[in-house]
């Protein structure tokens, strides 16, 4: 018998928990032993949950334990989340956790940590919920020079786009349905702002490319500010708009990385992938590209992929598995404003045909129209070629000098 701690009784934790004992027979024929569930951590009381006696408000029981080998972390957040962690490493056990904003404000430090203590620090279930990505990124692929991976990491943002673009449902309309759902949550910047998508995205960019992608490096936009009409533009290109996490590996070394709403053309295996659903493309040099697709999000695919780290544990409680990269400086990162892209710019001016005349003088004819039937006549949308981001910020400006409203601006995406 193998005894674990589980930090967190929330959406997550309760899965864990509950799939450890529903599937109990399932895991003892994988690991040949028996995982008892030793400790609940949680600061609230559940006198009426079936492991009632092993609820503990204590974290100093857990990290004192001996018989404690193995620790799943599903708190969320970064503190005390990385103050549990790193104590528990150090104490020689090993940590699993679902924690994405965790591993991306602190992984390499935490890898290193565990590597130290000879024990070990998995986090199948911080990205893409119950699709197996980081395992197979790891191992499956690991015969790969990875350069490129591509995304859609975040089910509530596609779950309100696919409203959007199946239903004509508004945003604000669709973020409600989510929250209803209970995809979003109460507070839902994370999601709608990108930063969810970018932790995922840095986290698989840290683990492809053996170097620590910080999120506070990463440019990430959100989508608060589609609408309907872009979502028209993008239909009328051959396409779709989805919120992408990106990261290519550019001849120089350093890393094209950004989370932004973009056009998707149709031919993309992403653009399929709707409502909570996750995919994501892994481009290898000798598999061409991988795509992963499942659940991104929820309680029991998050906490199955969270036991499949507790059972690897337990399985290399002596043997510790290489999964590590190292620390990454800001330099990394190449800046947003260099990053090489085709941009759709949807404008206003006095008539349509004085903004795609100014907007073919400021991009010296390199653009192509994109007309909607009913646009309103004021209104016409162009694609650019593909050019620096700094460049078409400056043309930005340039149309506007020019009386011309640039009412949106989204990456075409390349894949
Ligand atoms: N809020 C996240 C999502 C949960 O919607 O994808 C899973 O990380």
């Amino acid at each position: 018998m193998i005894s674990i701690a589980i930090m967190g009784h929330g959406v997550v934790g309760s899965g864990v928990s509950e799939i450890i004992t529903t599937h109990k027979n399932k895991l003892f024929t994988a690991l040949g032993e028996e995982i008892d569930i030793k400790y609940i951590l949680d600061l609230r009381d559940f006198p009426d949950h079936p492991l009632a006696d092993r609820f503990t408000k204590d974290f100093e029981t857990i990290v004192n334990d001996v018989d404690i080998r193995v620790v799943a972390e599903v708190m969320g957040g970064v503190h005390p989340s990385y103050e549990y962690v790193k104590r528990c490493l150090e104490a020689g056990k090993s940590v699993v956790t679902s924690n994405k904003e965790l591993v991306a404000a602190h992984g390499a430090e935490l890898l290193a940590i565990a590597k130290e203590n000879n024990a070990n620090f998995l986090f199948e279930a911080s990205v893409g919920g119950g699709i197996p990505i980081i395992r197979p990124m790891d191992q499956c692929l690991v015969a790969n020079n990875v350069d490129e991976v591509a995304g859609i990491l975040n089910g509530t943002t596609n779950y309100i786009l696919t409203k959007m673009i199946n239903d004509g449902m508004q945003f604000e309309d669709a973020l409600k349905l989510a929250q209803e759902l209970g995809y979003a949550e109460r507070n839902p910047a994370a999601d709608i702002e990108g930063h969810d998508a970018c932790r995922k995205i840095c986290i698989l960019a840290s683990l492809a490319f053996g170097k620590h992608v910080y999120p506070q490096y990463v440019h990430t936009e959100g989508i608060t500010a589609i609408t309907l009409e872009d979502v028209k533009y993008a239909e009328k290109w051959g396409g779709v708009i989805k919120l992408i996490g990106q990261v290519k590996l550019l001849e120089n070394k350093k890393l094209d990385i950004f989370v932004a709403p973009m056009f998707v053309p149709n031919k993309s295996q992403l653009s399929d992938i709707d409502d909570v659903f996750n995919g994501i493309m892994v481009r290898g040099d000798c598999t061409g590209d991988v795509v992963f697709y499942g659940r991104g999000a929820g309680k029991l695919p998050t906490a199955s992929a969270v036991v499949a780290d507790i059972v690897d544990c337990c399985k290399h409680l002596k043997a510790r598995k290489r999964i590590f990269w190292t620390d990454g400086g800001e330099d990394l990162v190449i800046p947003y404003d260099e990053s090489v892209t085709a941009m759709y710019l949807r404008l206003k001016s006095k008539d349509e045909h004085c903004a795609y005349d100014i907007a073919k003088e400021v991009f010296d004819g390199n653009v192509e129209p994109l007309v909607l039937e009913e646009a309103q006549e004021s209104e016409i949308a162009v694609i650019t070629n593909p050019m620096p981001y700094g460049m078409i910020k400056n043309k930005i400006s340039d149309l506007e000098a020019k009386d011309v409203c640039v009412l949106s601006a989204l990456r075409i995406g390349d894949l």
